[in-house]
This record gives structure tokens, sequence and C-alpha cells, in this order.
């Protein structure tokens, strides 16, 4: 199978990356700009599967025409920049029969899925509050720039579009539980950035130091918080920063039930904490022999050897082709739908705090 990677930025080469590690996908690169070379990727027959990793706003136009090319999509998150946008796509995909993913890839470290077949086998208990947040610091200067500031690459919002999503998404999955009202509050600590006059490639900003810079206003959020509740009794809050000085991809996530909890860091991504009320805490540490049975296709590697943020994309990757090669298995990999979803929570953010109230998620 051929795939053609549009974008060769950071997610550009993680995607590559992961697909050659499948051992049975080639890859055509595509610069996400050169829509000469798009269009050729589209109209190639031997290329079944086009892998979206531009800036958000390029999402849409690049998996419509994709889809409409007949080729199977997976598209980095948020999905698009509208739920109409992202609806439309759920729609085009649905009525050609293509297979289709949003790329939440965090769910599937390997300690994150353990946390799912404790909640599914009861362990926990009633599910009570989902707490957390997702905080990182690349954007803490007002002279921290990427595409993602600007409402015309990245969408209307940045913290809880670019972060909060996966977020939210994990926290659903976990749990098994929606969210359905919330109430948000956002921040732009910085009203102007500077800005470089020369592209600056994500997380590469730190290590410039541009002597050209043009001051502009800034409407998308530094830092957003959101109080939820989930299901008919769960509640929950968390937290989305791009200014979180020395938070480096710090998606940190606690479940408390009615018999115990788990909570789990990003940035110590084999380890999970086990809160129990009337015996000792415990850490486990990632070992495939030791996870919940539902778990286990999610580690490669023995206890000890740690796997990271590269692995989630290989996991879902494996997943996806899967899928395209035998027509008749489930997709175990997040949809367009799941893209779908984050939208409608994010839009419904984007309500909340603009209206100063709660909100129900459609
Ligand atoms: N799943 C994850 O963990 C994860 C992590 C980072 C980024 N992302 C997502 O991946 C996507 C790309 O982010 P990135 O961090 O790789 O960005 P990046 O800036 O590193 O790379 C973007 C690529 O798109 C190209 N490009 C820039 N502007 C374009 C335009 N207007 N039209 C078409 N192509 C354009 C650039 O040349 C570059 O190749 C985003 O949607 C982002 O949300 C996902």
């Amino acid at each position: 199978m051929k795939a053609a990677v549009i974008g060769s930025g950071f997610m550009g080469r993680v995607h590559t990356e992961a697909l050659r590690r499948l051992g049975n996908v080639e890859v055509v690169s595509v610069s996400g700009h050169d829509s000469a070379a798009l269009r050729v990727a589209l109209g190639d027959p031997s290329i079944g599967a086009v892998h979206i990793c531009t800036p958000n706003a390029a999402h849409f136009p690049a998996a419509k025409a994709a889809l409409e090319a007949g080729k199977h999509v997976l598209c980095e998150k948020p999905l698009a920049v509208s739920t109409e946008e992202a609806a439309e796509l759920v729609e085009l995909a649905r009525h050609k029969k293509l297979r289709n993913c949003t790329c939440h890839n965090l769910r599937y470290y390997p300690m994150v899925q353990h946390m799912r077949r404790m909640r599914e086998a009861g362990e926990l208990g009633e599910i009570l509050v989902a707490q957390g947040t997702y905080s990182q610091d690349w954007l803490l200067y007002d002279t921290d720039w990427n595409w993602r500031i600007e409402v015309e690459a990245g969408g209307p919002s940045r913290a809880l579009a670019d972060i909060g999503s996966h977020w939210c998404d994990m926290a659903e999955h976990i749990t098994g539980l929606r969210i359905t009202r919330l109430c948000a509050d956002l921040q732009t600590f910085h009203k102007t950035r500077k800005r470089p006059r020369d592209a600056v490639e994500t997380f590469a900003g730190k290590t410039l130091s541009p002597s050209d810079y043009d001051e502009v206003a800034i409407s998308t959020e530094d830092f957003g918080a959101v109080v939820f509740r989930m299901g008919d009794r769960t509640r929950g809050a968390f937290t989305a920063s791009q200014v979180s000085a020395g938070c480096k991809n710090r998606l940190s996530i606690g479940i408390y039930g009615s018999k115990s909890s788990v909570a789990w860091n990003q940035e110590r991504p084999d380890e999970l904490w086990i809160g129990n009320r009337n015996t000792n805490n415990q850490i486990v540490i990632k070992d495939p022999s030791l996870l919940k049975e539902g778990a286990r296709s999610y580690a490669d590697l023995p206890g000890g050897h740690s796997e990271g943020y590269d692995d989630t994309f290989k996991q879902v990757f494996r997943r996806f082709y899967k899928s395209i090669q035998d027509p008749s298995a489930a997709p175990e990999y997040p949809q367009f739908s799941d893209g779908l979803r984050q939208l409608e929570i994010l839009e419904t953010e984007l309500n909340s705090h603009r209206l100063h109230a709660w909100a129900e998620v459609e």
C-alpha cells in the first residue's frame, strides 16, 4: 500500500516515520503548500490513503479532495475548524464508504488503555470525578510564535482546540462517559505578540532569536479552564495552557471512582498511579505481561523498555491500515465522528465563555 503524507513539518515527519515502522506502507511526501503535487498524489491510483498534517484550516479542503478522489483519509486533529466542516467530512466519508481517522493518538499509550480496561472491569467503581490539565510552555513569551496563534491558520481557538481536545477525547475514552454540560473561562494573556517575519515551525520558536518582528493583535486563547458534567452524576474540570513555565507536554488526567482512582501523566508515560482509600497506593510500571488483556496489544516492548509518543502513532496507523486491508474489520481507532465530537465540545466551550454561562453540548 502507498500513502501520501501532506505537510512536512513536525507531524509530517512523525507520521512518515511511524508509517515506515509498519513495514507494509510506502510513503510519498507532499509539501502542504504544493497544490500541484497534491493533485498528482490524489490522481495516482496506487496511493490508497492520505495523511493530512497541515495547519488546521487546511484540513477540510485537503480531506474533502482526498475523499472525493476515493482515498482513505487519516487527518490530524482538530479534524476541521468548525462543526459544519467536520460534519460534511463525516457524511462524505460515510457516503464514499472510505476509512477515516482523526488522529487522537494519545489514547493509545499502553497505560491509558490499562486505565480504560480497569474502568471497564469495574475496578474503579462509579466514576465520580475526572480532573486534569494539558499544559505546555512553548508559547509563554510574546516573542513565541506559531501558525496556531493566527485564526486564519489555526481556527478560532488555540489552547482548547490544540491540546484541550486531546484531554477531552482521553477523558471520554477512559470513562466511557460523554461531557454533557460545561462552563468555560478563557484568557489571552498576550493581547499582542511579536510575529517573526520568517516562518517558525512548531516548537522551534524557543531556539530562534528573530531580529525582525511585526507586532500583531491576538484573539486566540493562551489558556482555558473548563468545569463540566459527564453522564448523569460525574463532575470534572480541566485546564489547557500554553503558557505554564516548565510544563513541556503535560497531559495529566485523574479519574476518581467510588472504589479507587487512577492518574497518569504524559511526561512519565510508562507509570500509572493507582489511588486506594484503605490500602497503600501503587505505582504500576508498564509491562505487557501485567497489563489488562485488552491493553496488551498497545505495548510492543517488554517491561522496562519505555514506549512513548512516537509509538502511539504506530498503534493508530497499524489499526487504520488493518481496517483498509480487511473491509469487514471494525475501526479500532478514533474516526471523523470523534473529530466532530471534539469540535462540538470546543464550540460549546467558546459559546460558554462568550456568554459567561453554562452551556449544553449538542
Ligand atoms: N496528534 C498530535 O499529537 C499532534 C501534535 C502536533 C500537531 N498536531 C496537528 O498536526 C497538524 C500540523 O501541525 P504541525 O505541528 O506539524 O505544524 P508544522 O508547522 O510543524 O507543519 C505544518 C506543515 O504544513 C505546511 N503548511 C503550512 N501552512 C500551510 C497551508 N496554509 N496550507 C497547506 N500546508 C501548509 C508546512 O509547510 C508544514 O509542512 C495540526 O493540525 C496540529 O494540530 C497533532
